[in-house]
């Protein structure tokens, strides 16, 4: 492969905490990336609330907020971009392309016509950066029939598939999705399975910013001081999404307060907001299990990546619904959890520069591989330089 072979991927999930960029090396053939820098960045000042009230399903955005919005992700997204590459001692013409995922402000993978929605100008990207930027992933496969999600799948293969081992990959972000890796995923592509088991951190971030103003709870400290109420998570494991069948994938517009309102409306009594936080940790621990059990029955470990491997308290609870099996996190295979979706990113860029699909069609339901995202050139190097 001739060219730079340093790759910038950026990343902002459902739980728009913030924007972690990647500064990447692949070196010769290796989907194995080195990681030369990283860079987290908050959204500025106000940005998180207004991107969050873009996926509430009750409000009307006008098509001004919704353009400056656009542009403000792209701003955000490039100035952390610039900071990683700085750290990493890189100038623009040594980026071989910035993998740019989007914000994501609404996710319809089962809509008529099925669409999902990212923002963050990515021409506004590759003019703050001077880096070509490949970004609008999600489409590609969603026009192909599938889900359009989880993408981070496919890299979870390239890099923990392992032919003597039968592993599952859990990433837990605001939405958490399962990779299934059996022995024979290292060599078969299509062997892969994965899915969206459905809330991850999401539900408890928005409950306790809710009742205490606090925007996660720190080492799942409120929902270990409360009591699982069974009676509201029997309510909540009651919703169809945990009972169908994969491909599937979901997001805050679906699993958000509005959804966990209208159950606790039913239930005709008011839980305490600690065991209502201690029911959600207890929903998303339960979900993921359920899911490795259904579906990776031969599984001997499983791997966690994404923040909720900082929730210690969701961490023990994983652990003890999937004993005997160990749970680890990715760091045990040598991969650090808070940037392995960071990193799918600059994978997926890179994919896209060599013409090679990025999409599983075991996951999505893609009726094939598909090639993942929209290429924006980078400006051109002005004379002299
Ligand atoms: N110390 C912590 N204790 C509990 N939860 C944490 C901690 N640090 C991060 N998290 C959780 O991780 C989330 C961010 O995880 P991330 O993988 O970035 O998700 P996303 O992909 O949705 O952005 C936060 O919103 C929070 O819920
Ligand atoms: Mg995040």
């Amino acid at each position: 492969m001739s060219g730079p072979d340093c790759y910038v991927g950026l990343m902002s999930g459902t739980s728009v905490d913030a924007v972690d960029a990647v500064v990447a090396r692949f070196a010769g053939t290796s989907d194995r990336p080195e990681m030369l820098a990283t860079h987290s960045a908050a959204p500025p000042q106000g940005l998180r609330e207004q991107l969050l009230a873009l996926s509430d399903a009750d409000r009307r955005v006008s098509l001004l907020e919704f353009g400056r919005l656009d542009q403000a992700v792209g701003q955000w997204f490039a100035s952390a971009a610039n900071a990683a590459i700085a750290k990493a001692g890189l100038t623009a013409s040594q980026i071989a392309a910035i993998g740019s995922h989007g914000q994501t402000i609404w996710h319809a993978p089962d809509a008529e016509p099925a669409f999902s929605l990212q923002i963050g100008a990515a021409p506004r990207i590759a003019a703050d950066t001077g880096c070509a930027v490949v970004s609008d992933f999600r489409n590609a496969d969603i026009a192909l029939g599938g889900q359009g999600a989880p993408l981070v799948c496919a890299f979870h293969r390239a890099l923990f598939a392992d032919p003597d081992a039968n592993r599952v990959a859990v990433n837990i972000g605001g939405i958490a999705n399962i990779t299934l890796l059996p022995g024979d995923a290292h060599a078969d592509p299509t062997a892969i399975r994965g899915f969206d088991t459905g809330p991850g951190n999401g539900l408890m971030d928005a409950w306790i910013q809710r009742h205490r103003g606090h925007s996660h709870d720190a080492g799942g400290a409120w929902a270990a001081s409360g009591r699982v109420d069974d009676e509201l998570l029997a309510h909540l494991l009651g919703d169809d999404y945990f009972h169908r069948e994969p491909p599937k994938s979901t997001g805050r517009e679906y699993f958000g307060l509005d959804w966990l309102d209208r159950r606790v409306a039913t239930l005709g009594r008011t839980p305490t907001p600690a065991d209502a936080q201690a029911t959600l940790c207890e929903l998303t621990a339960i979900t993921i299990a359920d899911a490795v059990d259904r579906f990776g029955p031969g599984t001997e470990t499983l791997y966690l990546c994404g923040g909720g491997v900082h929730n210690r308290y969701l961490v023990a609870r994983i652990a003890a619904l999937a004993a005997p099996r160990p749970v680890e996190t990715t760091a045990h295979l040598g991969l650090d959890p808070d940037w392995i979706e960071a990193l799918a990113f600059a994978w997926l860029a890179r994919q896209r520069l060599l013409g090679r699909p990025g999409n599983a069609p075991g996951v999505t339901g893609a009726s094939g591989l598909a090639v993942l995202g929209g290429w924006h050139a980078a400006p051109p190097a002005a004379p002299g330089t």
